[in-house]
């Protein structure tokens, strides 16, 4: 049976502080890697992978979003007369089908599993995935495409999973893994932000899923996990609890962590560096850089 998944959950109402003061009046996901924001590679990687419903769960001073995503007349009509076919095309990628869009407030920060229960209504009853926008993935095939093609085999929930050095794996969710199939594991427990030497393995859960609604149903009952924050983790954990089967999948790819300064400024490179129109020029200067670097060492 085709398991269908055409609805997708973008929680974009943290409050972004590691980017203050930018974040002070720009919302992190408005923030550009070369010369998109961060919201349209995740659009893209949705539609690619079949989405037709938008979701966005979003806060006070989270406008530029909403705009992004509009018609603009003006700049178009000014671009249709300068004769700028291209620029046009590349305007069209931005805009959304009339309901296809949805925003719906967050009115507290209170962690991502409270974002994701927010959208509960929309959802309905029926399994949807959920997307961080400020992980950024540059792969062949776009990473939830790949988890959507895996999920037609095993159904239940599924999240995206990345191996991690040991002293880092306190800054994710951990799978603890009952079976390794390869590309795809199965599941016997998670542990958010679990303390140094914890860990249950080395497998982080990043910013992709495919939820069913028994996680919204478990988000109703969730009090604060760790760091006082509803934690998305914890009701996927649940499933497990309740012998209900949940995946890890090993996705194909590069994953830049765009809600850090660091993630964001190699993102930045990466990006560049795969752009044919800056490859060359772009290419030289980082040359150049760790030239002079190298001879100041
Ligand atoms: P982060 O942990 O990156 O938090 O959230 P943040 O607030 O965006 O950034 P920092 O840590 O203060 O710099 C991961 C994702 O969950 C969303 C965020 O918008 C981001 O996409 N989120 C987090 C919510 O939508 N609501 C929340 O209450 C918390």
């Amino acid at each position: 049976m085709k398991r269908k998944v055409t609805k997708a959950i973008f929680p974009v109402a943290g409050l972004g502080t590691r980017f203050l003061p930018a974040t002070k009046s720009i919302p992190k996901e408005i923030m550009t890697l070369v010369d998109r924001p961060l919201i349209q590679y995740a659009i893209d990687e949705a539609r690619a992978a079949g989405i037709k419903e938008f979701i966005f769960v979003t806060s006070r001073g989270k406008s530029a979003l909403e705009d992004y995503f509009d018609c603009a007349p003006e700049l178009e009509s000014s671009l249709r007369k300068s004769g700028k076919d291209e620029l046009l095309e590349m305007l069209r990628s931005t805009n959304m089908d009339s309901g296809a869009i949805a925003y719906l407030r967050q009115h507290k920060a209170l962690g991502l599993g409270h974002a994701v229960w927010c959208a509960r209504r929309m959802i309905g009853n029926e399994p949807f995935a959920v997307i961080l926008p400020d992980d950024v993935i540059a792969a062949e095939k776009p990473c939830l495409q790949q988890m959507l093609e895996a999920y037609q085999e095993t159904g239940g929930c599924m999240v995206a999973a990345m191996e991690v050095p040991p002293e880092k794996a306190s800054s994710y969710g951990v799978l603890d893994v009952k079976d390794d199939m390869g590309a795809m594991v199965s599941v016997k427990g998670m542990v958010e932000k679990p303390t140094a030497g914890t860990a249950p393995s080395n497998l982080a859960v990043i910013g992709r899923y495919i939820l069913t609604p028994k996680v919204l149903q478990n988000l109703n009952r969730m009090k604060g996990g760790a760091g006082g924050e509803i934690q998305l983790t914890d009701a996927i954990a649940e499933e497990i609890a309740a012998e209900r089967p949940v995946y890890g999948y090993r996705f194909r790819g590069q994953r830049f962590d765009c809600g850090s300064k660091a993630g964001f400024l190699q993102a930045t490179v990466a990006f560049g560096l795969g752009r044919e129109d800056l490859r060359e020029e772009f290419g030289a200067y980082l040359r150049d850089m760790m030239s002079v670097q190298k001879a100041a060492e």
